[in-house]
């Protein structure tokens, strides 16, 4: 995404108020997904309101399937087709600048007895894609691409299903382990996913919630499988707020003592939710309260109160579990201390390259910053603030924006714009909480 629009930071002394966050991005593109494969009509409330989850939607369109949106009250209705009744395109499936869309479709469209064209723009086109055409052309599908990059193009089996394999993803990536589920689910027999480290497990509990037998194997290294050829029902289901959307709340809060966040209904799945530990750890005061379970996934409420500032490390064993959050992370650092994250190579490969767009941006903004190949060093407090570009990532303009508030001047976050593939709402949100 090409930055267009800059915002401007105030300095800040403290977030202060009661929120809601947007709807889960990654539960919104699961429940979609399977409410296409699945008989009978789906209900979702709470959808995701983001760039990304809009391209699923469009994409499951594209194949034939009909979805009714009221926008403005978050909610889908999704008329499922049945599972490997997908229609065949006629046009290319644009996957914008979803990550989560290209590689949970390829799976899906593996099992699908037709050619199909998967696209994304100039981020996505430069994010590896190999991790999945390996696992997809072990079941039997054929994928071109350009050098393991996008466009894909999906050569489904035709006449048959797909072979079920026992496969071990290389990274840990709930996108990989989904993808190979997904199309297991289009497969002769059970086809399993071992992961050394546990990422989301949103497509297992979706997959349950939809009324799909899985089974789960651990301690070592867990395993996921799912027998192919099982029918999928309609549901009504309601989306919680997304977790890692509330992070940069609740890293404000922590980072600015005197700070008080509240957020209600967000998503406490103990995959996401590791965050948790790592506020504590630096000294903030956090309060966590599930209020219920929803299709086996836990909601509630988070409460941070900031109170002191500290030094943290991430070490690459927690990397996978706060995957999301580590841009966010480094915004600890806005009023003193130091945060180094090790391990965490994967960073490079997401919607921009995240270690490079993060210490170019907080040394924009005053803070000391050092770049490793697997990780960052961020020195706080805030200078006095300057220009960063987000590089037309998401994480990247929320977390220069809370870091910002601590600059002892006013911040331009260039490519701000970028907060719409997940929070549209994000400077809005912002304005109100620190007024
Ligand atoms: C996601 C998995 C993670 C995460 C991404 C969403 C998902 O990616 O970073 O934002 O919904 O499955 P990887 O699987 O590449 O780690």
């Amino acid at each position: 995404m090409p930055s267009l629009t800059a915002v401007t930071i105030r300095p800040a002394r403290r977030l202060a108020g009661r929120l809601r966050v947007p709807g889960d991005k990654s539960i919104s593109h699961r429940y979609a997904l399977l409410a296409a494969l699945a008989e009978g009509r789906s209900h979702l409330a709470g959808y995701a309101p983001g760039a990304d989850c809009r391209s699923t939607l469009d994409c499951l369109r594209r194949l034939g399937v009909e979805i009714n949106e009221d926008t403005a009250a978050h909610t889908v209705v999704v008329l499922g087709r049945g599972l490997g009744q997908l229609g065949s395109p006629a046009a290319p499936l644009d996957c914008g600048n979803s990550g989560t869309t290209m590689r949970l479709l390829a799976g899906v469209l593996a099992g699908h007895a037709f050619s199909s064209r998967l696209e994304g723009d100039r981020s996505l086109s430069g994010r590896p894609m190999r991790r999945v055409i390996a696992p997809l052309e072990r079941m039997g599908a054929r994928i071109d691409s350009i050098d393991g990059h996008a466009p894909l193009v999906i050569h489904g089996v035709h006449g048959e299903r797909l072979r079920a394999i026992a496969y071990t993803a290389d990274a840990p990536s709930a996108q990989i382990k989904s993808a190979v589920l997904l199309a297991g689910l289009h497969a002769d027999g059970v086809t399993s996913v071992a992961e050394a480290a546990q990422t989301r497990d949103h497509t297992e509990r979706a997959l349950e919630a939809f009324g799909a037998a899985i089974a789960h194997r651990s301690p070592g290294v867990s395993t996921v499988s799912v027998e192919g050829g099982q029918r999928l029902a309609g549901r009504t289901l309601s989306i919680p707020g997304d977790f890692s959307s509330a992070a940069y709340w609740m890293v404000g809060a922590a980072a600015m003592p005197g700070s008080r966040v509240e957020i209600s209904d967000v998503g406490l799945n103990p995959t996401r939710t590791a965050l948790v530990g790592v506020l504590e750890r630096f000294g903030a005061r956090v309060r966590v309260e599930v209020t219920g379970t929803d299709a086996g996934e836990p909601r509630g409420t988070v409460i941070v109160e900031g109170d002191r500032t500290g030094a943290l490390a991430i070490t690459p064993a927690e990397v996978a579990a706060l995957i999301d959050e580590l841009p966010a992370i480094a915004a600890l650092a806005a009023r003193g201390g130091e945060i180094a994250v090790h391990g965490a190579a994967e960073l490079r490969v997401k919607e921009s390259d995240r270690i490079a767009t993060l210490v170019a941006g907080f040394r924009a903004l005053g803070f000391s910053a050092e770049e490793r190949p697997d990780g960052f060093t961020i020195r706080g407090p805030a200078g006095a603030g300057g220009v960063a570009d987000a590089q037309g990532d998401h994480r990247m303009a929320m977390a220069f924006a809370i870091a910002a508030l601590a600059a002892t001047g006013p911040s331009t976050i260039e490519g701000a714009d970028a907060v719409g593939i997940s929070y549209p709402d994000f400077f809005d949100t912002l304005d109100r909480l620190i007024a």
